[in-house]
């Protein structure tokens, strides 16, 4: 798995408006926004281009498009803040939707939602989410589109952590790319990530209150 740390002053810049503990829900959200577009834009790189005949207003140029646009799945609350940034980049992307929080107690991902093509094979997926603490909600996403045959995924994160990030690198997933803003270093004893940003999904959306055990 390639792991790519975007070094880059404008993304720096949106990432520590992000940390910042008095940065509003409003601010947070343009601010991940912005670093959303910078990082999908990066991630996106090495897509297959084919080429195509266009008449410019002078003569014909050679123009590219993408020959086959990735799947968008976010992991939501939080994924919920990259679709636009992702689709602002890839209009044409296809877009799936996970939905999973983990349980305070335990850090496991408790999923409550899956609205996944059924057959992925043969599509790069973009698998995106802010966070990647412990690495528990990327491997249930992970898990559920390879399942479906996807054979090129591609991590986009804003914060990882060391552990997640080693989780996914060990986890036998087809994991081409990791693209981040930042490797931090730990985690504290609430698998929060240290220095990290604090619940990422609170900070765009207020607290979350599913109760969990809930089965409805
Ligand atoms: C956050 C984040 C990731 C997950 C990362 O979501 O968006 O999905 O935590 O932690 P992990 O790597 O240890 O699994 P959270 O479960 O807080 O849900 P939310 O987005 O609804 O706030
Ligand atoms: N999820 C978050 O939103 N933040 C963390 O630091 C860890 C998991």
């Amino acid at each position: 798995m390639e792991v790519i740390e975007v070094d880059h002053p404008l993304a720096a810049a949106r990432l520590t408006i992000m940390r910042d503990a008095r940065t509003d829900n409003v601010a947070f959200r343009g601010a991940l926004a912005d670093l959303g577009a910078m990082l999908v834009y990066e991630a996106a790189r090495d897509l297959e281009t084919e080429e195509f005949a266009v008449e410019t207003p002078v003569a014909t140029a050679t123009g590219r498009r993408l020959a086959d646009p990735p799947i968008i799945v976010p992991i939501i609350r939080a994924g919920l803040g990259m679709i636009d940034p992702a689709l602002s980049m890839i209009p044409d992307a296809q877009v799936g939707f996970l939905g999973m929080a983990r349980d305070e107690e335990t850090h496991e991902p408790v999923p409550y939602l899956e609205a996944l093509p059924d057959d992925l094979s043969g599509r790069t997926v973009f698998l995106v989410d802010p966070m990647l603490a412990t690495g528990g909600s990327l491997l249930h996403g992970l898990r559920l589109v390879a399942e479906r045959g996807a054979t090129e995924i591609v991590v986009v994160c804003m914060v990882s952590a060391v552990p997640g990030v080693e989780a996914v690198r060990n986890s036998g997933y087809p994991v081409k790319r990791l693209v981040t803003a930042t490797i931090d270093p730990e985690l504290d004893e609430n698998a929060y990530i240290v220095p990290g940003l604090g619940d990422a999904g609170d900070r765009l959306y207020g607290p979350r209150n599913i109760d969990l055990t809930d089965p409805r």
